[in-house]
Parts: structure tokens; sequence; C-alpha cells
């Protein structure tokens, strides 16, 4: 062991800079322990964690970790300290107990998250790289609970689409607000099933408002986008972002009326100019690296960017459909989430705003729609039906 200069290790101002330094002279377990009951700094404690944890005394490691993986520090030094059993249980069975005892004891997602990175790596999973199956834009017409089944797992590597807004428009008709969900859920099932590992899925909702049957009976208001959280996250995603799709003022129907008359508290309503575009991840035991590495760097996005997460678009409407997208909408998720030659799929269609942008951007669009009137349009269009 290299003696390690005052200097270095005077406690008064240590950084983490300082900690990584004397890690590398290989000081004594006792040195660095000794530093981690002493130093508040969280940073610095962290890096102390990872230092006990590189060092090769294992009991010494095991009685630490043993007492303070417990011993109701912030989570973040738990992690590192969990961190450090991952990588011990390799080669040493005190740190597989104390793992399992970790993950028994937190029973924290964060954790697992880590368990399942970290078995993944060790197990070296490859994956047999999978065959594109649909290669011209396509079209599935019925119910997308029934006609996604003929969609092979993992073939599509973007979802994007507005599902009928609970009772909102003449073509929604659940028996109710549970019953809508459950349809949700089940549509969002195959969606995972034929999403590939990693990628993304985005949703546009936003609060929708039952009709008030008489002046004496109050309207119900559904925060479509909160429900919809807790379907995706069951089916199998996991959230990334969310994008609010901001509209002009004038473009929305006007809420804030009676409020101007009266002026009363508690009689407030504003305006609503946002939608909510969900933006999750299909859960997979790797990095999103994974992912974009497979594709060519020659492809990657021009200069323009949306550096924050409100997306200010207008509105647009159609002679045919009720609730169509603008193409905007649809060309910035496109191109921030999906690649040229992409299989990218909206399984609610519509007037299939989603389908004809993604074939202008040379992607190749499988869309699913129920109504036949909008099918038969889509098959003049182009989109086969398969
Ligand atoms: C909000 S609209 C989508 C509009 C679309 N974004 C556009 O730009 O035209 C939802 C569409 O989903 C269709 N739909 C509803 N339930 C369906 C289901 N289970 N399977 C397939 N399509 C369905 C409706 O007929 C409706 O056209």
């Amino acid at each position: 062991m290299v003696q390690i200069s005052q200097n270095l290790f005077n406690e008064e101002n240590l950084s983490v800079e300082k900690i990584k330094k004397i890690a590398s002279l290989n000081p004594s377990i006792e040195l660095l322990q000794n530093l981690f009951y002493k130093q508040n700094d969280l940073d610095i404690k962290r890096e102390l964690i990872s230092a006990i944890g590189r060092n090769s005394d294992n009991q010494k490691i095991y009685e630490f970790l043993n007492k303070e993986a417990f011993n109701n520090h912030y989570m973040d030094l738990v992690y590192q300290m969990f961190r450090t059993t991952l990588y011990k249980s390799k080669f040493d069975n005190r740190f597989v107990y104390l793992r399992e005892k970790m993950r028994t004891f937190y029973d924290n997602e964060f954790m697992e998250k880590m368990y399942e990175y970290y078995t993944y790596r060790q197990n070296r999973i490859v994956k047999k790289t999978l065959t594109r199956e649909i290669t011209n834009h396509s079209l599935l017409v019925g119910d997308n609970t029934e006609t996604l089944l003929k969609i092979n797992n993992e073939q599509i590597q973007l979802i994007f689409t507005s599902p009928p807004y609970y009772n909102a428009r003449l073509y929604s008709d659940y028996k109710n607000y549970k019953g809508y969900l459950s349809a949700m859920k089940k549509t969002l099932l195959q969606c995972h099933r034929i999403l590939e590992d990693g990628r993304f899925i985005g949703i546009n909702v936003s609060p929708v408002i039952t009709k008030r049957a008489g002046r004496e009976f109050e309207s119900i208001r559904y925060p479509i986008h909160f429900d919809f959280h807790n379907i995706l996250i069951d089916a199998g995603f996991y959230f990334v972002d969310e994008i609010i799709w901001i509209k002009p003022e004038f473009s929305v129907p006007n809420r804030v009326a009676g409020y101007f008359q009266t002026k009363m508290p508690l009689s407030y309503k504003p305006n609503c100019i946002s939608e909510s575009v969900m933006i999750y991840r299909k859960n997979a035991p790797f990095l999103l690296d994974k992912n974009i590495k497979k594709y060519d760097k020659t492809l990657k996005n021009d200069n323009e960017i949306d550096s924050t997460n409100c997306w200010y678009i207008s509105p647009k409407a159609d002679k045919y459909h009720p609730a169509v997208f603008p193409e905007e909408l649809c060309e910035k998720i496109l191109k921030y989430y999906s690649f040229k030659d992409d299989v990218v799929c909206d399984p609610f269609a519509g007037s299939g705003t989603f389908g004809r942008v993604a074939r202008r951007m040379g992607r190749v669009a499988l869309l699913c729609e129920q109504n036949k009137i909008y099918a038969d349009k889509l098959k003049l269009e182009g989109f086969n039906e398969i």
C-alpha cells in the first residue's frame, strides 16, 4: 500500500476528484470507511462507497455493506451499495445473499431495473436479428385488438396514435369509463407485443368532458392522460416524457366566458389550449444506445430542433373526420422517435394522417382502422389491406 500524502488526505477539503485519486493509490479499506463516516457530502460519500467496493478485502466490504446498506442512508448511497453487491455477487456468494437481502428489504423499482440490466449483461443475451416482415404501407381493417394479432412480435419501430376519446365524439361509445380503459389496455398490450424492445410509443390524449344531462346535474371531466399512464405501465412501457401540444387560444372552445361575467371565485374554468403527447418506451434491459447503434450515422437529423417539451401547433379540421392530427405533430414525432425505413404504426388511424406523413418521410406505415368508411378511403390512398 502506498503512503497517502497529507495534502491529498485533508478531510476538510475533500472532493470527488480527490477521492478518486486516493482510491487509485490503493488505500486500506479502514481509511476509506473512516472518511465515509466523517463526510456529509453525498457525492463524496457515494464515491467512497464505490472505492470501498473496488477494494480487495471482500470480508470487510461484506461487513461494511451488511451494516450500512440497512442503516437509513439516502437512496443514492444505497443504490451505490447495491451496485457493489451486483458486481461482487459474480464471484462471492456472500454478496448474492446481500443483494437478495437488499432487494427484499427495499422492494425498490430502481434497484430492480439495475438488477435487470446487470443480469442481461452478465448472461450476454444476444438477440437474434429480427427480419422486418412489413415492407409496404399496409392497413388492418377491424378492431385492432384482433387485427394486430396478424403482426408478429417486435415488427414495429414506433407507435404513435390518438385513441378514441371516451365519449367525446360520435365514434367512441363505451358503456362506462372503466370499460373504455380496459378496451384501451387491450390495444396497448398488442402495441407492446408488436413494438421492438426499447422503442417508443406516443399517445396523444387530453381530458374530455361528458355533457350535462340537465341544468340540475354536474358534468364529469375525465383526466384521460392520468389513467393512460397506469395502463401504459401495466402493459409494459415506462414513462419518458410528456410533450405539451399548445394550440392558439382562438382555436379551442371558450370555457372562460362564464367566469368573465360573474368573476366569482370557484367558477373559474380556463380555456384548455394544451393536449398531452405521452412518450413512453417499451421496457428493455438495455440502454437506448443499443437501439441507436443499429443505424448508420448518415441517418441523423437536420439542425432544426424543438428544444423544449412545448410544441406550438395549430389544430387541423377535416371534412371527413372529426379529430385529425395536424401533419406537423406527426412530422416531429417521426423525426425525433424513428429512423428512415422504420416501420411505424398508428393503431387508431382515422383519416390516416400519421400514415401519410410517415410515407412522405420515408418510413413504412402500418395503419389500423375499424370504421369502414375511413378504411375504404385509406385503401384508395394506397394503404393495402393485409
Ligand atoms: C381520434 S381518431 C384518430 C384520428 C387520426 N389521428 C387522424 O389523424 O385522422 C380514432 C380512430 O380510431 C378508430 N377506432 C376506435 N376504436 C378502434 C379499434 N378498436 N380498432 C381500430 N380502430 C379503432 C376510430 O374509428 C377513429 O377513426
